[in-house]
Formats: C-alpha cells, structure tokens, sequence
C-alpha cells in the first residue's frame, strides 16, 4: 500500500480532534477520556498512549496527563488504573482507596515520560515525576514477584489491559466456547475474590488469580530501561542501578520460563504452568527486544505473515483463527479481545517490528490501520476478517497511529 500524505493528514486531523473532544479538568489536573460515551474516566495505559502522541504534538499536556495519573498513587507505590474523577459513583473495581480502582494496569509510565522528554527536554519535569515512577515499579518487583523470580504477576485479566483475552481462560476456569454471560460471571466472581483479599497481591494470587503475563514483563523490561536513562541523566546511579539490573533479571527470567517452540507463551500459578492459546504474544516480545535475530525471523515468517493464523486483510488477529476461542467480532460484538484488531498492538507490534528492521512489515501494519480508521471511524477494535468496526466511539487509541509514522527510536 503506499504512503499517502493526504490521507496520513486526514488521520492527524481526526485523531488531534478526538484527543481534544476528550480532554477533561478537574480541578487542577487535565486528562483525557479513552472514549467519553464508553469510557467516562481516565485510564493508566490509555494515559500513557496519550502521552505518547501529544508528546509530538502539545508536550504541556503530555505532561499533564502524566501528572494527573501519578496524583493518585498509593502509599505502597501502586498507580491504579482507573481515576474516577467524576464522584459519588460506586465503581466496579474500586475497594477501599475513594475514586480510583484497586488494580493496576500495564506499565507503559517510565517508557511515556521518556518519550515525552525527548520529544520536548524537562529536566524539572523528570525530577518532579522520577520519585514516583521508581516507588511504582519497587512496588511492581517488590509486591508482584511473590517467589522473588523475577516475574512480575497480575492478579486481575484486567491488569493486562486485554480483559476477556482468551489466554486467561485456564486460570479463569472458563472453556474456550465459553459464552460472553458466563465469561462475565467469572470476571465479576473474581474481583469479588479480589475483595476477600483486599486486593492485595500475595493472598490474592495464591487463593484466586495469578498469572505472569507476556506483554506486562515485556513492558516492565522496556520500561526499566527507560527508567534507567531517566536516573541515569538525572544522576540518581542507585536507581539507574535497581532499574538495568531488574530489566536485564525479567528478560532472563522470561526467557527461561516462557519461552517454548520459538515463541513466549504467558505463565499461570506457582508452578508457572504455560498458557498454551496462541495469541499476539508471540509478537509483544520484539517490543523489547527480546528474541534474537533469527528468532525473530522465525516469528516474523511463521505467525506473523501466516495467514492461516494471524495475518488477516485488516491487519494482526489479537488471537490466532486457529484457536477454538476465535471471534472475530464476538458474540453479538460483546467479546473484545478474542481475535479482533486493536490499534495498541498495532502499535506495540509496529515498534517492534522496526527494531529489527522489518520496515515494510511495519510499515503495511501502519497503513492497514491508517485505512481502517478512516474508512470505519475512531472505534475501539476491528474484525480482521472485514474491517467491520466494533465497541466505543470516537476512541483515542487511533491517535497511535501518528507515532507509526516516526522512524525507529
Ligand atoms: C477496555 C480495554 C482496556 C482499556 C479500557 C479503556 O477495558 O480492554 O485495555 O484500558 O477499555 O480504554
């Protein structure tokens, strides 16, 4: 497909607009709904992707909306991921902390303040925020790695930012041809056990849920990693030390437990039993690096451009046409993350992708993106099969995009 000027403005155009149609005060912090019709409340990741965006184009709110996250931290470290700015409301995951949830989500923090400071240098900025972005990923390592593995576990599907994702199915007790009702009795069952245990990591994950997922100890490494430049240009050397050390014992611990067959798989329980559904996992890990040169190769030549899997006319199946729990679109377009496209690991999957080099890969994943946005709008998630779109409006998630268009960082 070729690059077309037009058309990528067309995209910037839309996407500036649905981030400011978005964008919310209270009091003296500013942020940005993921979809203000579905999603009336600032999200952790969702922030973060923001961040990412108006790092090119209004750096000050950029800031803001990283700001407006880290004011509600926990004293433990812990950055829920959700604010419920709008008040008197009883919230689905909210337990004992008033207007946030109790979990927390993938850790894009460190890698979007980093982007943000090479888009636009703040050194007061970076200073202001490095305390809390080294407490929430102490918090990570300390209170999320219960054997001290170097794992980092969620105790929510939630957390993973993939909710009903079907490589949660085991630990869940779901079948794979569960129907969305009955999958969502077991997701409200679990936060109700998560209640039981305060939410609190230790008991909750060896009594309930406990899974070391594929993209959050992707994500922990590369935002290590960012943490480490962040302490580093500050001078902080017992940090940049805690951060590169820590990124470098994940990678090895993934590698030696989730690695099978060519490929990462998730991880469940205290016996780190692997996850065996074949899902875009096999593609998170080039975010970080984490496949050398030939095996990325093999990804790339065996699941990513293999049809019969996960290459489809619209772009990446979140979830391979292979696997029994395969939709599409979902039941009556309920289930979200059991097969359809989603413009976050486009992007995660682009990035990673121009990290080794595949450029025209990267490339035809970022224009099959540009065109489903503006043929089907700023929806949440798409049907690899016809570009149908699905879920909430005018949602933000498009606006990655833009940041497909900047060469390798
Ligand atoms: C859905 C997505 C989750 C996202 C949230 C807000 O729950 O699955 O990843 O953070 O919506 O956009």
């Amino acid at each position: 497909m070729a690059f077309d000027h037009a058309k990528r403005e067309a995209l910037k155009r839309k996407a500036l607009q649905v981030l400011k149609q978005n964008q919310r005060y209270s009091g003296a912090f500013r942020y940005t709904l993921p979809s203000a019709e579905h999603y009336p409340y600032q999200w952790l990741w969702d922030s973060c992707f923001h961040a990412i965006i108006y790092a090119q184009f209004d750096p000050e709110m950029a800031r803001a909306e990283i700001s407006a996250l880290l004011s509600k931290q926990f004293a433990d470290g812990m950055v829920p991921h959700i604010i419920y700015w709008t008040p008197g409301i009883l919230h689905l995951f909210q337990w004992g902390v008033e207007g946030t949830s109790s979990l927390t989500q993938t850790p894009m923090l460190a890698y979007a303040v980093w982007e943000i400071h090479r888009r636009a240098p703040d050194i007061p900025f970076l200073e202001s925020v490095y305390p809390a972005l080294l407490s929430y990923y102490k918090f990570l390592i300390e209170k999320r790695d219960i054997r001290g593995n170097h794992l980092i576990g969620i105790i929510n599907p939630d957390e993973s930012g993939e909710d009903d994702s079907p490589r949660f199915d085991v630990p869940l007790g779901a079948r794979s041809d569960i129907s969305y009702e009955d999958h969502l009795k077991l997701r409200t069952k679990l936060v109700d056990d998560n209640r039981t245990c305060n939410f609190d990591a230790e008991k909750c994950m060896r009594n309930y849920f406990w899974v070391k997922d594929v993209l959050f100890n992707t994500v922990m490494v590369e935002n290590l990693r960012s943490l480490g430049h962040i302490a580093s240009l500050l001078k902080h050397e017992d940090g940049e030390h805690f951060a590169n050390l820590n990124a470098n014992l994940i990678a090895e611990a993934m590698r030696e437990h989730m690695f099978e067959d060519g490929v990462y798989w998730s991880l469940a329980g205290e016996e780190y039993e692997k996850l065996h559904v074949a899902t875009w996992m096999h593609f998170a890990p080039l975010f970080a690096g984490l496949y050398s040169k030939e095996e990325a190769e093999h990804v790339v030549r065996t699941h990513l451009k293999n049809t019969a899997t996960f290459a489809a006319p619209f772009g990446i199946r979140t979830v391979s046409k292979q696997e029994a729990s395969y939709r599409p679109q979902g039941y009556g377009h309920d289930f979200s993350w059991r097969g359809p496209v989603w413009m976050a690991p486009h992007w995660f999957i682009y990035r990673g992708l121009m990290r080794y080099g595949y450029v025209a890969e990267a490339e035809h994943i970022r224009d099959v993106s540009m065109e489903l946005l503006l043929r089907s709008g700023f929806r949440e998630y798409f049907d690899p099969e016809t570009g149908e779109a699905g879920g909430a409006h005018e949602f933000t998630w498009g606006a990655l995009v833009l940041d497909m268009f900047e060469p390798g960082r």
